[in-house]
Protein backbone atom coordinates (compact mmCIF):
# COMPACT_ATOMS: atom_id res chain seq x y z
CA UNK A 1 0.00 0.00 0.00
CA UNK A 2 1.49 3.66 -0.55
CA UNK A 3 -0.65 6.90 -1.02
CA UNK A 4 -1.35 8.74 -4.34
CA UNK A 5 -1.81 12.43 -4.53
CA UNK A 6 -5.19 12.25 -6.13
CA UNK A 7 -5.73 16.34 -5.86
CA UNK A 8 -3.73 19.68 -5.20
CA UNK A 9 -4.92 23.27 -4.14
CA UNK A 10 -3.41 26.57 -3.42
CA UNK A 11 -4.61 29.77 -2.46
CA UNK A 12 -2.50 33.35 -2.24
CA UNK A 13 -3.72 36.33 -0.82
CA UNK A 14 -5.04 38.94 -3.26
CA UNK A 15 -2.40 42.07 -1.87
CA UNK A 16 0.89 41.61 -4.42
CA UNK A 17 3.38 43.51 -2.90
CA UNK A 18 6.33 43.73 -5.40
CA UNK A 19 9.98 44.71 -4.82
CA UNK A 20 9.37 48.61 -5.99
CA UNK A 21 7.39 49.02 -3.35
CA UNK A 22 9.32 47.44 -0.40
CA UNK A 23 12.42 49.52 -1.84
CA UNK A 24 9.92 52.14 -0.63
CA UNK A 25 10.34 51.86 2.46
CA UNK A 26 14.08 49.92 3.31
CA UNK A 27 17.17 50.41 1.75
CA UNK A 28 17.33 47.64 -1.34
CA UNK A 29 16.28 47.80 -4.75
CA UNK A 30 14.11 46.04 -7.78
CA UNK A 31 17.22 45.02 -9.36
CA UNK A 32 19.23 43.43 -5.82
CA UNK A 33 16.14 41.57 -5.40
CA UNK A 34 15.82 39.79 -8.47
CA UNK A 35 19.33 39.37 -9.11
CA UNK A 36 20.05 37.99 -5.54
CA UNK A 37 16.62 35.92 -4.99
CA UNK A 38 15.20 35.85 -8.27
CA UNK A 39 11.82 37.47 -6.21
CA UNK A 40 9.96 39.95 -8.35
CA UNK A 41 6.77 40.08 -6.06
CA UNK A 42 4.74 38.41 -2.98
CA UNK A 43 1.45 37.66 -1.99
CA UNK A 44 0.69 40.02 2.06
CA UNK A 45 -2.77 38.77 3.96
CA UNK A 46 -4.85 41.10 4.59
CA UNK A 47 -7.98 39.20 5.69
CA UNK A 48 -6.79 36.16 4.89
CA UNK A 49 -5.52 33.97 7.61
CA UNK A 50 -3.66 30.58 7.87
CA UNK A 51 -6.65 28.50 8.78
CA UNK A 52 -8.97 30.52 5.87
CA UNK A 53 -5.84 29.57 3.18
CA UNK A 54 -5.31 26.39 4.11
CA UNK A 55 -9.25 25.23 4.05
CA UNK A 56 -9.62 27.06 0.55
CA UNK A 57 -6.50 25.15 -0.85
CA UNK A 58 -7.50 22.14 0.96
CA UNK A 59 -11.19 22.39 -0.80
CA UNK A 60 -9.70 22.10 -4.06
CA UNK A 61 -7.72 19.04 -3.61
CA UNK A 62 -10.42 17.58 -1.70
CA UNK A 63 -12.71 18.14 -4.82
CA UNK A 64 -10.37 17.19 -7.51
CA UNK A 65 -9.50 14.18 -5.81
CA UNK A 66 -13.62 13.48 -5.96
CA UNK A 67 -13.81 12.31 -2.41
CA UNK A 68 -16.13 13.80 -0.02
CA UNK A 69 -15.04 15.59 3.48
CA UNK A 70 -16.24 12.72 5.11
CA UNK A 71 -14.00 10.30 3.62
CA UNK A 72 -10.97 12.45 5.28
CA UNK A 73 -9.39 10.39 8.20
CA UNK A 74 -6.43 12.38 8.63
CA UNK A 75 -5.77 16.19 8.13
CA UNK A 76 -2.37 17.58 9.01
CA UNK A 77 -1.79 21.22 8.55
CA UNK A 78 1.96 22.24 8.37
CA UNK A 79 3.00 25.72 9.72
CA UNK A 80 5.13 27.54 11.67
CA UNK A 81 2.43 30.66 11.85
CA UNK A 82 -0.80 29.78 13.06
CA UNK A 83 -3.41 32.56 13.91
CA UNK A 84 -3.45 31.02 17.58
CA UNK A 85 -1.75 28.89 19.51
CA UNK A 86 -4.75 26.59 19.98
CA UNK A 87 -7.37 24.87 18.28
CA UNK A 88 -4.95 24.21 16.10
CA UNK A 89 -5.39 25.13 12.93
CA UNK A 90 -5.90 21.62 11.29
CA UNK A 91 -8.95 21.24 13.34
CA UNK A 92 -9.90 24.74 12.12
CA UNK A 93 -9.35 23.08 8.88
CA UNK A 94 -11.66 20.34 9.45
CA UNK A 95 -14.48 23.04 10.77
CA UNK A 96 -14.39 25.22 7.60
CA UNK A 97 -14.32 21.38 5.33
CA UNK A 98 -17.15 19.40 7.49
CA UNK A 99 -14.09 16.97 7.87
CA UNK A 100 -16.35 14.97 10.43
CA UNK A 101 -13.99 12.35 10.81
CA UNK A 102 -10.96 13.27 10.31
CA UNK A 103 -7.95 13.34 12.95
CA UNK A 104 -6.29 16.58 13.24
CA UNK A 105 -2.87 18.08 14.25
CA UNK A 106 -0.37 20.80 13.15
CA UNK A 107 3.36 20.18 12.14
CA UNK A 108 5.67 23.27 12.46
CA UNK A 109 9.17 21.92 10.81
CA UNK A 110 9.52 25.07 9.24
CA UNK A 111 10.18 25.31 5.83
CA UNK A 112 10.26 21.37 5.98
CA UNK A 113 6.71 21.35 7.56
CA UNK A 114 5.13 20.34 4.19
CA UNK A 115 8.03 17.50 3.41
CA UNK A 116 7.38 15.82 6.66
CA UNK A 117 3.83 16.21 7.07
CA UNK A 118 3.92 14.41 3.31
CA UNK A 119 6.41 11.55 4.89
CA UNK A 120 4.14 11.32 8.08
CA UNK A 121 1.15 10.90 5.70
CA UNK A 122 2.70 7.81 3.71
CA UNK A 123 3.79 6.80 6.92
CA UNK A 124 -0.37 7.09 8.25
CA UNK A 125 -1.11 4.81 4.83
CA UNK A 126 2.04 2.46 4.83
CA UNK A 127 0.79 0.99 8.14
CA UNK A 128 -2.70 0.80 7.31
CA UNK A 129 -4.44 3.41 9.46
CA UNK A 130 -5.66 6.36 6.89
CA UNK A 131 -6.64 5.62 3.81
CA UNK A 132 -7.47 9.30 3.09
CA UNK A 133 -4.71 12.28 4.57
CA UNK A 134 -4.94 15.85 3.60
CA UNK A 135 -2.10 17.36 4.33
CA UNK A 136 -1.53 21.55 4.41
CA UNK A 137 1.48 23.80 4.42
CA UNK A 138 0.09 27.45 5.23
CA UNK A 139 1.80 30.77 6.14
CA UNK A 140 1.29 34.32 6.87
CA UNK A 141 4.65 34.68 7.24
CA UNK A 142 4.14 38.98 6.86
CA UNK A 143 3.14 38.80 10.30
CA UNK A 144 6.39 37.40 11.41
CA UNK A 145 8.84 39.33 8.98
CA UNK A 146 11.25 42.27 10.66
CA UNK A 147 9.81 44.98 7.75
CA UNK A 148 12.56 46.99 8.88
CA UNK A 149 15.23 44.33 8.00
CA UNK A 150 16.17 43.90 4.36
CA UNK A 151 18.36 41.08 4.84
CA UNK A 152 15.04 39.21 5.52
CA UNK A 153 11.75 41.49 4.17
CA UNK A 154 12.45 41.32 0.92
CA UNK A 155 12.41 37.03 0.53
CA UNK A 156 9.32 36.05 2.27
CA UNK A 157 5.33 35.97 1.21
CA UNK A 158 2.37 34.56 2.78
CA UNK A 159 -0.18 31.57 1.08
CA UNK A 160 -1.07 27.87 1.26
CA UNK A 161 -0.99 24.83 -0.70
CA UNK A 162 -2.50 21.58 -0.29
CA UNK A 163 -2.60 17.99 -1.44
CA UNK A 164 -5.25 14.86 -0.77
CA UNK A 165 -3.37 11.61 -0.05
CA UNK A 166 -5.10 8.47 -0.74
CA UNK A 167 -4.46 4.91 -0.17
CA UNK A 168 -3.39 2.64 -3.60
CA UNK A 169 -1.91 -0.64 -4.56
CA UNK A 170 1.54 0.23 -5.53
CA UNK A 171 5.25 0.79 -4.57
CA UNK A 172 6.19 2.74 -1.32
CA UNK A 173 9.40 4.79 -1.49
CA UNK A 174 11.16 5.52 1.22
CA UNK A 175 12.02 8.93 2.20
CA UNK A 176 14.93 11.10 3.38
CA UNK A 177 15.02 13.37 6.46
CA UNK A 178 17.53 15.13 8.79
CA UNK A 179 17.87 17.39 11.54
CA UNK A 180 20.26 19.23 13.35
CA UNK A 181 19.67 21.28 16.22
CA UNK A 182 23.16 22.45 16.78
CA UNK A 183 22.72 24.54 13.54
CA UNK A 184 19.77 26.18 14.55
CA UNK A 185 20.96 29.83 15.73
CA UNK A 186 20.65 30.62 11.69
CA UNK A 187 17.09 30.62 11.40
CA UNK A 188 14.83 31.88 13.90
CA UNK A 189 11.82 33.41 15.17
CA UNK A 190 11.74 32.83 19.21
CA UNK A 191 8.27 34.49 20.08
CA UNK A 192 4.51 33.30 19.05
CA UNK A 193 3.15 34.40 15.96
CA UNK A 194 -0.19 34.79 18.13
CA UNK A 195 1.17 36.57 20.22
CA UNK A 196 0.42 40.47 20.14
CA UNK A 197 1.92 41.47 22.46
CA UNK A 198 5.88 39.46 21.36
CA UNK A 199 7.45 41.52 18.40
CA UNK A 200 9.41 38.42 17.57
CA UNK A 201 10.76 38.53 13.98
CA UNK A 202 12.20 36.27 12.09
CA UNK A 203 16.08 36.61 12.13
CA UNK A 204 18.67 34.75 9.52
CA UNK A 205 22.28 34.57 8.62
CA UNK A 206 21.50 34.85 5.37
CA UNK A 207 24.70 33.18 4.20
CA UNK A 208 24.97 30.32 6.47
CA UNK A 209 21.41 28.73 5.88
CA UNK A 210 22.16 29.61 1.60
CA UNK A 211 25.40 27.45 2.51
CA UNK A 212 23.30 24.94 4.71
CA UNK A 213 20.96 24.65 1.66
CA UNK A 214 23.03 24.46 -1.47
CA UNK A 215 24.81 21.48 0.49
CA UNK A 216 22.16 19.52 1.97
CA UNK A 217 19.65 19.55 -0.43
CA UNK A 218 21.31 17.99 -3.44
CA UNK A 219 22.71 15.83 -0.53
CA UNK A 220 19.22 15.02 0.39
CA UNK A 221 18.36 14.14 -2.70
CA UNK A 222 21.17 11.78 -4.10
CA UNK A 223 20.40 10.15 -0.61
CA UNK A 224 16.61 9.19 -1.43
CA UNK A 225 17.33 8.46 -4.97
CA UNK A 226 19.91 5.62 -3.44
CA UNK A 227 17.63 4.45 -0.81
CA UNK A 228 15.29 3.91 -3.52
CA UNK A 229 18.07 2.54 -6.24
CA UNK A 230 16.77 5.10 -8.58
CA UNK A 231 18.97 7.71 -10.69
CA UNK A 232 18.74 11.12 -11.49
CA UNK A 233 17.98 10.58 -14.75
CA UNK A 234 14.69 8.73 -13.46
CA UNK A 235 13.23 11.27 -12.36
CA UNK A 236 10.85 14.35 -14.04
CA UNK A 237 10.83 16.88 -11.66
CA UNK A 238 12.08 17.72 -8.88
CA UNK A 239 9.98 20.53 -7.04
CA UNK A 240 11.99 22.19 -4.48
CA UNK A 241 11.22 24.48 -1.39
CA UNK A 242 11.48 28.27 -2.96
CA UNK A 243 13.53 29.92 -0.90
CA UNK A 244 16.05 31.46 -3.54
CA UNK A 245 16.70 31.13 -7.17
CA UNK A 246 20.17 30.49 -7.07
CA UNK A 247 19.86 27.76 -4.32
CA UNK A 248 17.73 25.88 -6.57
CA UNK A 249 19.89 26.53 -9.58
CA UNK A 250 23.26 25.61 -7.52
CA UNK A 251 21.10 22.42 -6.76
CA UNK A 252 20.59 21.84 -10.54
CA UNK A 253 24.25 22.02 -10.97
CA UNK A 254 25.66 19.90 -8.43
CA UNK A 255 23.21 17.33 -9.54
CA UNK A 256 24.13 17.60 -13.03
CA UNK A 257 20.89 17.99 -14.19
CA UNK A 258 19.20 20.65 -16.54
CA UNK A 259 17.33 23.71 -15.23
CA UNK A 260 14.35 22.61 -16.93
CA UNK A 261 13.63 19.45 -14.51
CA UNK A 262 13.51 22.44 -11.53
CA UNK A 263 10.62 24.28 -12.10
CA UNK A 264 9.98 27.57 -9.66
CA UNK A 265 7.49 30.34 -9.25
CA UNK A 266 9.44 31.78 -6.60
CA UNK A 267 9.59 34.82 -8.45
CA UNK A 268 5.36 35.28 -7.87
CA UNK A 269 5.36 34.40 -4.25
CA UNK A 270 8.90 34.82 -2.79
CA UNK A 271 9.50 32.04 0.20
CA UNK A 272 6.19 30.92 1.40
CA UNK A 273 7.85 28.44 3.97
CA UNK A 274 5.36 25.37 4.61
CA UNK A 275 3.50 26.19 1.64
CA UNK A 276 5.79 26.96 -1.20
CA UNK A 277 5.98 22.83 -2.24
CA UNK A 278 2.07 22.70 -2.31
CA UNK A 279 1.64 25.53 -4.51
CA UNK A 280 4.03 24.80 -7.15
CA UNK A 281 2.68 21.34 -6.84
CA UNK A 282 -0.57 22.42 -7.36
CA UNK A 283 1.04 24.51 -10.48
CA UNK A 284 2.10 21.98 -12.31
CA UNK A 285 -0.50 19.95 -11.92
CA UNK A 286 -3.39 22.09 -12.85
CA UNK A 287 -1.02 23.91 -15.76
CA UNK A 288 -1.07 19.90 -16.89
CA UNK A 289 2.46 19.77 -17.12
CA UNK A 290 2.79 16.48 -14.85
CA UNK A 291 1.77 13.28 -16.44
CA UNK A 292 0.42 10.19 -14.78
CA UNK A 293 3.55 8.15 -13.70
CA UNK A 294 6.22 10.35 -14.03
CA UNK A 295 8.68 10.64 -10.74
CA UNK A 296 9.00 13.51 -8.88
CA UNK A 297 11.28 14.22 -6.30
CA UNK A 298 10.34 16.99 -3.25
CA UNK A 299 13.01 18.38 -1.75
CA UNK A 300 12.83 20.52 1.82
CA UNK A 301 14.95 22.81 3.93
CA UNK A 302 15.06 25.15 6.50
CA UNK A 303 14.88 26.50 10.17
CA UNK A 304 15.61 23.61 12.49
CA UNK A 305 17.88 23.00 10.64
CA UNK A 306 15.81 20.30 8.81
CA UNK A 307 15.93 19.20 5.48
CA UNK A 308 14.56 15.90 3.47
CA UNK A 309 13.71 14.44 0.48
CA UNK A 310 10.55 12.11 -1.12
CA UNK A 311 9.93 10.24 -4.13
CA UNK A 312 6.65 10.26 -5.70
CA UNK A 313 5.01 8.60 -8.85
CA UNK A 314 2.10 11.26 -9.95
CA UNK A 315 -0.93 9.69 -10.30
CA UNK A 316 -3.32 11.83 -11.17
O1 LIG B 1 13.54 28.89 3.64
C1 LIG B 1 14.89 28.89 4.02
C2 LIG B 1 15.21 30.22 4.53
N1 LIG B 1 16.05 31.10 3.92
C3 LIG B 1 16.86 31.00 2.85
O2 LIG B 1 16.94 30.04 2.15
C4 LIG B 1 17.72 32.19 2.56
C5 LIG B 1 19.14 31.81 2.21
N2 LIG B 1 19.96 33.00 1.96
C6 LIG B 1 19.77 33.81 0.91
O3 LIG B 1 18.89 33.62 0.10
C7 LIG B 1 20.76 34.94 0.72
O4 LIG B 1 21.81 34.81 1.66
C8 LIG B 1 20.13 36.37 0.85
C9 LIG B 1 19.23 36.62 -0.34
C10 LIG B 1 19.36 36.49 2.14
C11 LIG B 1 21.23 37.42 0.85
O5 LIG B 1 21.99 37.31 -0.35
P1 LIG B 1 23.58 37.26 -0.28
O6 LIG B 1 24.05 37.23 -1.65
O7 LIG B 1 23.95 36.11 0.61
O8 LIG B 1 23.92 38.63 0.38
P2 LIG B 1 24.77 38.91 1.70
O9 LIG B 1 23.94 38.63 2.90
O10 LIG B 1 26.10 38.25 1.57
O11 LIG B 1 24.96 40.47 1.58
C12 LIG B 1 25.72 41.06 0.51
C13 LIG B 1 25.57 42.57 0.58
C14 LIG B 1 25.77 43.12 1.99
O12 LIG B 1 26.42 44.38 1.85
P3 LIG B 1 28.01 44.51 2.08
O13 LIG B 1 28.23 44.02 3.48
O14 LIG B 1 28.62 43.65 1.04
O15 LIG B 1 28.24 45.97 1.89
C15 LIG B 1 24.38 43.34 2.50
O16 LIG B 1 24.30 44.36 3.47
O17 LIG B 1 24.24 42.93 0.22
C16 LIG B 1 23.65 43.73 1.24
N3 LIG B 1 22.22 43.45 1.28
C17 LIG B 1 21.34 44.12 0.52
N4 LIG B 1 21.47 45.11 -0.38
C18 LIG B 1 20.37 45.56 -1.00
C19 LIG B 1 21.56 42.53 2.02
N5 LIG B 1 20.25 42.57 1.75
C20 LIG B 1 20.09 43.57 0.83
C21 LIG B 1 18.96 44.08 0.15
N6 LIG B 1 19.14 45.07 -0.75
N7 LIG B 1 17.71 43.61 0.37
Amino acid sequence: MTGVICGTGACVPERILDNNEIAEFVDTSDQWIRERTGVEQRRIARKETTVSMAAEAGRQAVKEAGISPEDIDMIITATATPDQIFPCAACEVQKELGAVRAVCFDMNAACSGFLFAYQTAQAYIASGICRNILITGSERLSRIVDWKDRGTCILFGDGAGAALIRAKEGKQYLPFACSDGTGGAALTCPGHAGDQKTTSHISMDGREVFQFAVRRVPEAVREVLKKNNLKTEDIDWFVLHQANRRIVEAAAKRLKTEIEKFPMNLQKYGNTSSASIPILLNELNRSGKLKKGQKLILAGFGAGLSWGASVLEWGI
